[in-house]
């Protein structure tokens, strides 16, 4: 098959916001107790913090890593998990015994350690504003105040300067601790937002949209909180988890079509309020939860029966999983005028891209695009015009076999080309062709492919699904690149000229 990806690099979509490539952390099965924080393995440092996962975490390059929920955080008192008097408490979101061991200071020192900010969630279910803004006390604040001083006792004199914080999690959610009603959260949220901002005039805050599409209440939940929050919040958030239940790997792989949607949505709906408030104020997307979900979910995979650390929702990810999220990747690339902020949900051993034994860990097929995209896509946003033949995607109708998104690092003048090929039987030869530009060399092109599209990582055979180098050509400035089926390529260090 032959595509043709023509871009221009006056025709960009701004800046793309590194905060798109951030994670999701909560304490939710093994991924704090047993993941990255075990204190009795033989990798962990002296604070408890394993190592080996915080190492894998670093090669993510992550910016910032949303905590402590998730659902988690809907019926969690972040006081609990600090200072010396820690007692367990039954989590309501997963049925599990909260040791409290690992908290805020906790996890302060864990994102130093692996390279990134925190993301703090707040609880607004059983919680509220108060202690919401407490909480920006005990993380922000250099005052002679309770939790200021309360932080200095507990080891940390300096403020750990948290920049952005989620306003509650999936309130829309009947499942969530605390649901209420799109304009109860809407007041709530925004007298949180208030408290906190006066404490902190520096932090950002997102407001929880909708939880997914499959709401009834998708978009007008949105709604209700956009124009009552508008002016005290610059993100809204948005989640969506991927399934290929019906096992129907074509129309799977024609997810990014759904994605584009969301986003289409939800930029719709900003620019509506927007419009509405006539306000010079603007707020973008924060997509903090994505990823694909569906094996590992519902009964049993949910039920941590009171235990501490019990194996929950391992979902466990193949080649056709890991060209899912990369198309996520694409959409968010593509417009990077919505998505600012962005969170694979989730980081270690729950739907995770990295799985934990005692000795060692394991990278799953969903981290390796990841770490291509968090690595390559710097600059700004390219519009790529995509030439490609379509196949019938069933409920998706007519999809392209190529997806595509681009970055333009104008400083050093080099491009990255992210390309996804949804064909299940036959390669693609992509053609580049640039409007404005010559290419004058062809950098370098990392493949991730296979036969099959069930193909996952496994503790025995660790390598199935990793990039390996793939193949691209530049005749007379024109490049072709190589894109397998069941595949992607991402082309970095690609130069160019202006043309005469
Ligand atoms: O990531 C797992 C769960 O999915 C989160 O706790 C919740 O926010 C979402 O429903």
């Amino acid at each position: 098959m032959e595509a043709r990806v023509t871009l221009n690099t006056s025709f960009n979509n701004g800046q793309i916001d590194s905060r798109i490539f951030s994670g999701f952390l909560e304490h939710l099965g093994r991924s704090i107790y047993g993941g990255v924080y075990d204190p009795d393995n033989g990798h962990s440092n002296d604070e408890g913090i394993r190592t080996d996962v915080a190492e894998d975490m670093t090669g993510m390059n992550m910016p910032f890593v949303r905590y402590p929920g998730g659902n988690f955080v809907s019926n969690y008192d972040w006081r609990d998990g600090v200072g010396p008097d820690r007692n367990p408490f039954p989590d309501f979101a997963w049925k599990t015994t909260e040791p409290n061991t690992f908290g805020t200071d906790e996890f302060m020192k864990w994102c130093k350690l692996v390279g990134t900010e925190p993301m703090m969630a707040v609880n607004l279910g059983t919680l509220g504003p108060a202690e919401a803004a407490a909480l920006v006390e005990y993380c922000n604040l250099d005052t002679d105040t309770q939790w200021a001083q309360a932080r200095r006792d507990n080891g940390s004199p300096e403020p750990h300067a948290v920049k952005m914080w989620c306003l509650g999690n999936e309130m829309d959610g009947p499942w969530q601790a605390g649901h209420m009603p799109a304009e109860e959260y809407a007041l709530k949220a925004r007298n949180a937002a208030r408290l906190m901002r006066g404490l902190d005039p520096s932090i950002e805050l997102i407001a929880a949209g909708s939880s997914g599409r499959h709401m009834d209440t998708y978009l007008e939940w949105d709604r209700a909180v956009l124009e009552t929050c508008w002016d005290d919040i610059e993100f809204i958030s948005a989640h969506r988890y991927s399934t290929n239940a019906a096992n129907n790997t074509p129309e799977f792989l024609a997810e990014g079509v759904v994605i584009d949607s969301i986003l289409d949505d939800y930029a719709g709906l900003i620019a509506y309020v927007k419009g509405v408030k006539k306000s010079p104020h603007d707020v973008y997307v924060s997509f903090d939860e994505w990823n694909v979900w569906y094996k590992a979910r519902g009964g049993v995979t949910q039920d941590g029966q009171w235990s501490t650390g019990p194996a929950l929702i391992e979902e466990i990810y193949n080649l056709e999983d890991a060209l899912v999220c990369a198309q996520y990747m694409n959409s968010f690339i593509r417009r990077a005028d919505v998505v600012k902020v962005a969170c694979l949900a989730q980081l270690v051993n729950v739907i995770a891209a990295v799985l934990t034994r005692p000795d060692g860990t394991l990278k799953q097929s969903i981290y390796y695009p990841f770490a291509l995209y968090s690595k390559y896509a710097n600059g700004v946003s390219l519009t790529p015009a995509v030439h490609s033949p379509t196949y019938d995607a069933g409920d998706r109708v007519e999809v392209d076999f190529i997806d595509a998104s681009a970055s333009f690092d104008e400083e050093s003048g080099e491009m990255s080309i992210f390309l996804i090929n949804r064909s299940v039987d036959q390669d693609a030869m992509v053609t580049i062709d640039f409007s404005d530009r010559q290419i004058t060399s062809q950098g370098t092109v990392q493949i991730m492919t296979g036969d099959d599209p069930k193909l996952a990582n496994t503790w025995e055979q660790p390598y199935n699904v990793i990039p390996t180098n793939g193949i691209s050509q530049l005749d007379n400035g024109v490049l072709t690149i190589e894109v397998p089926k069941l595949g992607m390529a991402v082309t970095t260090g690609i130069s160019t000229n202006t043309r005469e």
